[in-house]
């Protein structure tokens, strides 16, 4: 069997016969850009988010700067944030003249630890970026009490938990503004890359808006800002609106596919992602914890089941970031989850034969099945 981390054409398929007519009526009134798909969009993802302002844009990288931009950071200001993520979540602060402060993680979920947030704070420090990862959320009423307590803004990097919900509050309406990608493997994919930024705040949004085209007003050509160009195409605009409606219906699919691992893999010496199925987690990744990782990844390829290691290199070790003068040691909770971290297969049109071949490889290696 051949059983890939994640398989696009399935996902596509549903949305095919209903995307086509509305590409070649985009392509024939040449309405590129920022159009009525965009607004769309943005329109049904306020809604679902449960704020009232969505705005679409180039990239989720795009979507963190612009979120960060609109807070106004300035050069020297510092932003907390976790070192067990994408690059992009602290690569968007540092190209904007701040400083990236890492906090280390709880091993538990992964997410930055809310206990160890306190004593990073300086007064420098303008923002904490919290990043939902793998889908799940953190645990937002900490930090936000935090935030609250020293007057900061907080970001939600939501690009991998569109659609988790606490209570009645979803990944999005926690912050003060929030970040969301599009990229074509995320839980809501596009046809190329694309991001949104959302908030509750009309500051932001009005700010926002603006530094997507080149800080341009209502005026063209009068620049009340210095922006960046970060619109997002109508043709991708409208096949995300197009693969909008089934979101719901793939994040409960990934929710059961977890549910079914954490059933059949309970008894392994293997770290297993909370799946009550509370829908605070919506797992765009499942991610296991593995002493012999490596070997069980070899394993698993040579099964023909490929994963995924998320993140072989946590952001405090890598070179580019080499002058915050962090060193190995620093974060151990980040340094043993990025050797012991394997993402399985999880998309929603996994089928359960391939998940019974999942689960059958992982007993195999563990000379259990
Ligand atoms: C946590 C996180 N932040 C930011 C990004 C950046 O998004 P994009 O690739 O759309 O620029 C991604 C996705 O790649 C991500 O997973």
């Amino acid at each position: 069997m051949n059983i890939p981390l994640i398989d696009l054409k399935r996902a596509y398929k549903k949305v095919e016969k209903g995307l086509i007519p509305k590409l070649r009526e985009i392509l024939s009134e040449q309405k590129l850009i920022l159009g009525k798909y965009c607004l769309e969009l943005e329109k049904a993802l306020a809604e679902f988010s449960g704020v009232p302002y969505a705005l679409t844009c180039a990239s989720g990288t795009d979507a963190l700067i612009l979120a960060l931009m609109a807070l106004d950071l300035k050069r020297g200001d510092e932003v907390i944030t976790t070192p067990y993520t994408f690059f992009a979540t602290a690569s968007s602060v540092a190209l904007l003249g701040g400083t990236p402060v890492f906090v280390d993680i709880d091993g538990k979920d992964m997410n930055i630890d809310p206990g160890l947030i306190e004593r990073a704070i300086t007064p420098k420090t303008r923002a904490i970026i919290v990043v939902h990862l793998f889908g799940k959320l953190c645990d937002m009423e900490r930090v936000r009490g935090l935030a609250e307590k020293h007057g900061l803004a907080v970001v939600e990097d939501m690009a991998q938990s569109l659609g988790a919900r606490r209570d009645d509050t979803a990944s999005g309406a926690f912050g003060d503004i929030a970040a969301l990608s599009f990229y074509p493997t995320k839980n809501l994919g596009g046809i190329g890359e694309g991001g949104m930024v959302l908030t509750k705040r009309a500051d932001l949004f009005e700010r926002a808006r603006k530094l997507r085209v080149h800080g341009m007003g209502d005026q063209t050509y009068r620049h009340e800002m210095i922006g960046i160009n970060s619109r997002l195409d109508e043709i991708k605009a409208c096949a995300l609106a197009e693969k909008f409606p089934f979101l719901p219906g793939w994040n409960q699919k990934r929710i059961e596919n977890a549910m079914y691992y954490n059933r059949k893999l309970g008894d392994l010496p293997v770290g297993l992602p909370d799946a009550g199925g509370k829908g605070d987690h919506i797992f765009h990744q499942y991610v296991i914890r593995v002493e012999r990782r490596d070997e069980l990844k070899s394993f698993l390829q040579e099964k023909g089941v490929q994963t995924g290691i998320y993140y072989p290199l946590p952001l405090h070790l890598q070179d580019c970031f080499g002058y915050l003068g962090y060193k190995k040691g620093d974060f151990r909770e980040t340094e043993l989850a990025s050797l012991t971290s394997l993402a399985l297969p999880i998309y929603p049109e996994l089928k359960k034969i391939e998940k019974e071949y999942v689960v059958a490889s992982i007993r195999e290696f563990f000379g259990t099945h």
